[in-house]
């Protein structure tokens, strides 16, 4: 028999976490050119609290009321519209869609290329919670790479590196051949260890701690929280050229933006993750009836790697 309704993760007021439910709305139905996703894995972001606490922003994302909330998925085709090539029913596949992901279904653009309306294969290898994380971060992580060009005879220095961008930013300037130096609360020491980054406490005299790590110098620099990491390496001799930021502006440096990642960045990361070069952290997963759990903890900013929606 034909299901008629599903669920999603709605809102009928912009604000915080509270506004969060789990609501029965009907199947969506794939278009000319779209498939539909039965969902099995949502990641989330900051992002997804960020456009959805208020109406100024959410206007500025182009969302109205009632909203879905979440960008990153994972699952399987289920229906294809017509005139789609390369997408079968029962094909695996991830990808955004922007703050409607967090749902049973999504139809998204066969042939989109950007997270807010997307699907690419998930190659065997990657469980569907992994695949659910890669699309956003993944993406920012890529281009922030791409803007300091790290290689073996570097010293990075990535702030917040044990977040959702940053577990991928500092893999991938590893395996770069760079060596990185990440910031991090005391109790992320041991988890920035294990990426394959050397800890270093962020906050006041930041600069000296990571002198006294690097007596040689920092060459390049990933401020993934804010500007204090941008800072410190200019104070470090660090030239604005190889120094970027992905949440905040600083005059000079250039911020690094996930929708400006080269086309099959996206891909060439769950390659990675297929060949088991690169692993993401899943800080915690929940069910969908626990979404203001999961979307408390995320806005917490003190996640190592990514929370998931499993549906
Ligand atoms: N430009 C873009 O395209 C783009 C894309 C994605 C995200 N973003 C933005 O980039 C930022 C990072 O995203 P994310 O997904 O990595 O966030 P996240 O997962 O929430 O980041 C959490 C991490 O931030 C660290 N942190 C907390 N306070 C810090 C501080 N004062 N200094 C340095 N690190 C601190 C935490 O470390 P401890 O637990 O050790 O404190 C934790 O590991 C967000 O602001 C997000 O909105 C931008």
């Amino acid at each position: 028999m034909q299901q008629h309704t599903s669920r999603a993760v709605r809102l009928d007021a912009f604000g915080g976490p509270e506004v969060l439910d789990v609501q029965e709305v009907p199947v969506p139905q794939a278009g000319q050119g779209q498939v539909r996703v039965r969902v099995t894995a949502a990641g989330l972001n900051p992002m997804d609290w960020i456009m959805t606490a208020d109406a100024d922003t959410a206007a500025r994302f182009g969302l109205s009321l009632p909203a879905g909330f979440g960008t990153d998925y994972a699952g399987v085709v289920d229906q294809v519209g017509a005139g789609v090539t390369g997408f079968a029913p029962g094909d695996r596949v991830f990808g955004g869609a922007l703050s409607r992901a967090v749902a049973d279904f999504v139809v998204v653009d066969a042939a989109g290329g950007t997270a807010a309306n997307e699907a690419h294969h998930t190659p065997d290898g990657v469980d569907d919670r992994t695949a659910a994380t890669l699309a956003i971060a993944g993406r920012t992580a890529s281009a922030a790479l791409a803007v300091v060009r790290p290689g073996p005879a570097d010293t990075v220095l990535i702030g917040g590196a044990g977040g959702g961008v940053g577990v991928f930013a500092v893999q991938l300037a590893r395996i770069a051949g760079a060596r990185v130096i990440g910031t991090g609360s005391a109790a992320s020491a041991d988890f920035l260890r294990e990426l394959g980054a050397e800890p270093v406490t962020y906050g006041d005299g930041l600069a000296d701690r990571v002198r006294a790590l690097a007596p040689g110098g920092v060459t390049a620099a990933i401020d993934l929280h804010g500007t204090e990491t941008a800072h410190t390496a200019r104070e470090l001799g660090v030239p604005d050229g190889r120094i970027c930021t992905i949440a905040a502006q600083v005059d000079g440096v250039s911020a690094a933006n996930g929708a400006n990642a080269a086309a099959g960045a996206l891909d060439e990361i769950a390659r990675l993750v297929a060949a088991g070069r690169l692993r993401v952290s899943i800080a915690a997963s929940f069910p969908v009836e626990q979404i203001r759990r999961a979307a408390e903890l995320q806005a917490g900013r003190h996640v190592h790697g990514k929370v998931v929606i499993d549906l």
